[in-house]
């Protein structure tokens, strides 16, 4: 299959969807790769190391989705690259098309077969293809929230893990998921206090273990998760979920080049896409997630591939002018079409 990688066009977006190592493995494969010019250089990838490994570097985006079949992105298709795609393409890529109605409608209209990374599914019911970024975003959380506590940043002057002789500062994590658990590793590696609130006693086991009884977990209820009203001020909030509208009532979006604002005296960071702020690693940690399963779409292809992989077949959101994933179809207001009807419209 004729494998294609465009540079990202999003704003604030320097990953890319594919390294090296991935086109080596696909070439192996007997694939050919085209990587547009440039696509790497955000995370520090230059052409010459793509073309060095097989793939054939395109001057332009025309020519890229030109040449591709199968296009791997890290972002949803932007309003000039959803004008390129056709019904032969197929695109791998986050999409988030619940929160985006008028990009879902331009998708079905594109006829092209569309899987979105965060709606992956592994053996066990996890996000594979989530993970790692939110595996990024809780180790940003903490770093983060502990810069902001310096006074020249509006913080409240305390170091998080203290001083011989001075208490260090307490980190309070609701959530012990993939984020949770990440944020609560650097914390305790900053030798701060940390307390992990979850509504899962089972995740709160594995939390226990994992941390060998350095952190606290605490059962989640409203009355403990109240004293967050208590917050001492110039405390920081960092709303990791804020991707998926935020867990507090003060959050609101904020991006990389303005992180902070303040309400009652506590800063809150709310950076919707905090993997961004470390693109090298961000890029290499979900290409290592990504690339079996492009292998196995180039070497499959789609029909095949899904019905190989019931996990993979959950993340066909769109193909053949419809959508195919429920939760989508009932956000945007479309009926939802079986995945495997409408692949079966496009072969036909
Ligand atoms: N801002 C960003 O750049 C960024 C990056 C990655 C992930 N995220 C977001 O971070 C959030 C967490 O992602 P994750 O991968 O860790 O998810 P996850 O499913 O692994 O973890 C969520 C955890 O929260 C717990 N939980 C749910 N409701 C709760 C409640 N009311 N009180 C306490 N705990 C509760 C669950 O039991 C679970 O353990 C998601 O909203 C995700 O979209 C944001």
């Amino acid at each position: 299959m004729r494998v294609g990688v465009p540079t990202e066009v999003k704003s604030d977006e320097y990953r890319v969807a594919l390294t090296p190592a991935g086109v080596r493995e696909l070439v192996d494969a007997g694939h050919e790769v085209f990587v547009q010019s440039g696509a790497g250089v955000g995370s520090a990838i230059p052409d010459d190391a793509y073309a060095a490994q097989g793939a054939t570097i395109t001057p332009d985006a025309a020519e890229l989705f030109g040449a591709a079949e199968l296009i791997v992105k890290v972002k949803e298709p932007q309003p000039e690259e959803v004008t390129r795609l056709e019904p032969r393409h197929v695109l791998f890529t986050y999409l988030h098309l619940a929160a985006d109605a008028t990009l879902t409608r331009a998708l079905m209209a594109s006829g092209a077969t569309c899987i979105a990374y965060e709606t992956v599914e592994d053996g066990r019911g996890r996000l594979p293809l989530l993970a790692p970024m939110s595996e990024v975003a809780g180790k940003i959380a903490t770093q983060a929230g502990a810069f902001m506590l310096e006074k020249p940043l509006g913080g409240r002057g305390i170091l998080l893990g203290g001083v011989p002789g001075v208490s260090a500062a307490k980190v309070m994590i609701i959530g012990g998921g993939v984020v949770g658990m990440n944020a609560a590793f650097i914390a305790l590696g900053m030798e701060a206090t940390v307390y992990v609130f979850d509504r899962s006693i089972d995740r709160l086991r594995e939390l226990d273990i994992a941390f060998s009884g350095r952190a606290d977990t605490c059962f989640a209820s409203t009355l403990s998760v109240e004293q967050l009203r208590l917050m001492k001020p110039h405390a920081v909030l960092v709303d990791v979920s804020i991707d998926q509208g935020g867990c507090f009532e003060t959050s609101r979006p904020t991006t990389h080049s303005d992180p902070t604002y303040e309400v009652d005296g506590i800063t809150h960071y709310c950076v919707t896409n905090m993997p961004g702020a470390v693109p090298i690693t961000s890029t290499y940690a979900l290409t290592n997630a990504t690339m079996p399963y492009v292998v196995h779409l180039a070497s499959a292809g789609v029909a095949r591939a899904v019905a190989e992989s019931p996990g993979l077949k959950l993340g066909v959101n769109v193909a053949g002018g419809q959508v195919t994933y429920a939760p989508v179809a009932e956000a945007v207001g479309v009926a939802v079409a079986p995945v495997d009807e409408a692949l079966a419209a496009i072969a036909a």
